[in-house]
């Protein structure tokens, strides 16, 4: 996807979020690192009176026998009881993280909880997670740029590439 193509849809998404959240008190939740440049383009194109908070969090790789686990690095600094929230992600794969996510912050029972994600590998979920806005599909390639790494390298890329044996456009 090209840098105007994104642009577009993140307004995009910023126009239903807009629309969806108009009467509601909205709380927008980053999860870094990943989500820190859609984060400040997304919560930029909602033209509501909204809070932000952050999460950091860190995907652990399954070990022999576990499944993987989402640490939490750094944690909400606000109370989001009673308030309507709205997750923000990079991007969701297996669903893992996006599924602890929310488990997670369900029992600090927000009035609503939903996800927000400017890419989604559908082909490689796990676990069935209900992301309500998605930026763009892709197919099953690593990509990093626009906020997204590969060993904490490329996050500042303007635009978003798949990581072949050199930097390409996503399908
Ligand atoms: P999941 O828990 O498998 O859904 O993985 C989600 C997390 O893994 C995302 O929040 C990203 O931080 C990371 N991730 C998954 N796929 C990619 C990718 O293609 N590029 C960069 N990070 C990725
Ligand atoms: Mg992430």
């Amino acid at each position: 996807m090209t840098q105007e193509a994104m642009r577009a849809r993140v307004r995009e998404l910023g126009n239903e979020i807009t629309r969806d959240y108009r009467d509601k008190d909205l709380m927008v939740i980053g999860i870094l690192k990943g989500a820190f440049t859609f984060f400040a383009d997304l919560t930029r194109a909602i033209r509501l009176p909204l809070q932000i908070d952050f999460l950091m969090v860190k995907s652990q790789k399954a070990k022999r026998g576990q499944s993987a686990k989402v640490k939490v690095l750094s944690d909400l600094t606000e109370d989001i009881k009673g308030r309507h929230v709205l997750i923000v992600e990079d991007i969701v794969d297996s669903g893992r993280t996006v599924e602890q996510l929310m488990k997670r912050l369900k029992k600090r029972k927000p009035s609503s909880l939903e996800v927000c994600a400017l890419l989604s590998k559908t082909v490689r979920r796990q676990i069935p997670v209900k992301v309500q806005y998605v930026g763009f599909e892709i197919s099953d390639h690593y990509v990093v740029g626009y906020g997204m790494d590969y060993q904490q390298k490329y996050r500042n890329l303007p635009y978003v590439g798949v990581l072949d044996s050199e930097l390409r456009e996503p399908s």
